[in-house]
């Protein structure tokens, strides 16, 4: 392994108002191994939502970088989450994305494991032969070291000694809330999901799911057919927002430890919002100040790979990297248990309109973003300058917007809705910077 320094990667000097990042972050293939060990390996890992496992063996499977992962409910109801991977010869115990089944059968022995990851069977056990050491081995599928639920969202961790979940969430915990506590009954997937590939790293997605400069730019075309829509043509089913609207709002981003990152920003049309109907339940439940903070325009970043967009509609993502220039999206539609089915399918027409990848925005950023992949080909363009726009109105710790909330960001951002900075983005590279360092100096990023 090369060691090499972060501040040849990350220029990251406050005192000189310096903030930039090095191509090879982005395109550099020994950089992503080391990612893999010491990111995705070390961090905490968004896995899946409890609603999506409501009942015993209920399982799903995801993955944690390049770990496939099943999580599941067991017999007596509890959560679990194990290494997808048989003890026999390592092949997915649990090949689907989604079901219930009281035991796993692995496809190529046949070695079954009860939903609580226990094995109950290795297939022609007496015939075997096998000798006492064989026996006193553990066939159990392996837990993950560390799993925790936070306001029903499941993180896992391959790393025993990661800090408590709600450490490491901090107080990007205030807008998570916002998110998972809409419902009365909790929140859920809407069934079904999109997943998609591109052909680019997985920053630039870490990036873009709190980057509003590129909104105006971009996605005019999805702008240019709303404002047709809401001049009566075509789909009216997706309540048409008029973007102009919002050029006058003002907001603001907090950078938070461990790499978490938001953007917010009054919104017009509140009407248009999905939850709008049912704002006074909500009011009543949780208070004016969360009731108010729900409508506003919020866009979540939870390092490394899951983000929470409620700009047009409530979606959750996570992203996996699969090479240097290869990532796979997963994308969902989150929404109160109970809805009501007329709001129900308004939540969807406005989710599928701008985030399916046959919709009229995702397409145009996974565009642009294999496009930046193979701009960063150019070894003469070592540095980027994406990162600077808005460090004018930085401030360190709380603004008076984060005091009122009761949170303590590291950093505090205000300005226009134009004004778009790209200030979200330091925490991110930041926190990356970090555990790269620690990864590469042998340590532990956590002690
Ligand atoms: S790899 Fe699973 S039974 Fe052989
Ligand atoms: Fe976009």
């Amino acid at each position: 392994m090369r060691v090499r320094d972060m501040s040849d990667l990350v220029d990251d000097r406050p005192q000189d108002g310096v903030f930039r990042l090095h191509r090879d972050v982005f395109t550099d293939p020994e950089l992503f191994e080391l990612e893999q060990q010491f990111i995705f390996e070390r961090c905490w890992s968004f896995l899946g939502i409890e609603s999506q496992i409501p009942e015993k063996h209920d399982f799903v499977t995801t993955d944690i970088g390049r770990t496939p992962v099943l999580l599941t409910r067991d017999g007596d109801g509890k959560v679990a989450a194990f290494l997808n991977a048989c003890r026999h010869k390592g092949a997915l115990v649990c090949a689907v994305e989604q079901g219930n089944a009281k035991t796993h059968v692995c496809p190529y022995h046949g070695w079954a494991y009860a939903s609580s990851g226990r094995n109950i069977a290795i297939k022609d056990h007496e015939a075997g032969a096998y000798l006492p050491a064989f026996e006193a081995e553990d066939h159990d599928l392996v837990s993950l070291p560390r799993l925790a639920t936070y306001k029903g969202l499941i993180f896992g961790s391959l790393a025993s000694d990661v800090p408590p979940l709600e450490d490491f969430l901090g107080d990007m915990r205030f807008f998570l809330d916002l998110a998972m506590e809409q419902g009365p009954h909790g929140m859920e997937f809407v069934p079904g999901r999109t997943t998609y590939t591109y052909r680019a790293n997985w920053k630039l997605q870490l990036d873009n799911g709190v980057d509003g400069y590129h909104l105006t730019s971009t996605h005019q075309s999805f702008m240019q057919v709303q404002g047709r829509r809401r001049g009566g043509e075509g789909n009216l089913d997706a309540r048409q927002f008029d973007w102009a609207k919002r050029k006058a709002q003002q907001g603001g981003m907090y950078g938070f430890p461990h790499g978490h990152s938001v953007i917010w920003f009054d919104q017009p049309e509140l009407e248009k919002r999905p939850l709008y109907p049912s704002i006074g339940e909500v009011r009543e439940r949780l208070g004016e100040l969360r009731a108010d903070w729900m409508l506003k325009l919020r866009n979540l970043s939870i390092f490394p790979a899951m983000q929470i967009a409620e700009g047009i509609t409530l979606m959750l993502r996570t992203f996996r990297p699969l090479a240097v220039d290869r990532t796979e999206m997963r994308s969902y539609c989150l929404a109160p248990i109970g809805e009501a089915p007329d709001r129900r399918a308004w939540r969807l027409r406005q989710y599928e309109d701008f985030f399916n990848p046959g919709g009229l925005a995702t397409p145009d950023d996974t565009i642009v973003y294999e496009d930046c992949q193979r701009g960063l080909a150019s070894h003469g363009l070592p540095w980027l300058q994406g990162y600077s726009r808005g460090m004018g109105t930085l401030r360190q710790g709380a603004d008076e917007t984060a005091q009122r909330l009761g949170i303590s960001p590291a950093e505090s951002g205000r300005g226009s809705y134009e004004g778009q900075a790209e200030t979200p983005f330091h925490a991110p590279y930041r926190e990356w910077a970090r555990l790269m360092q620690a990864g590469m100096a042998g340590r532990s990023a956590w002690s």
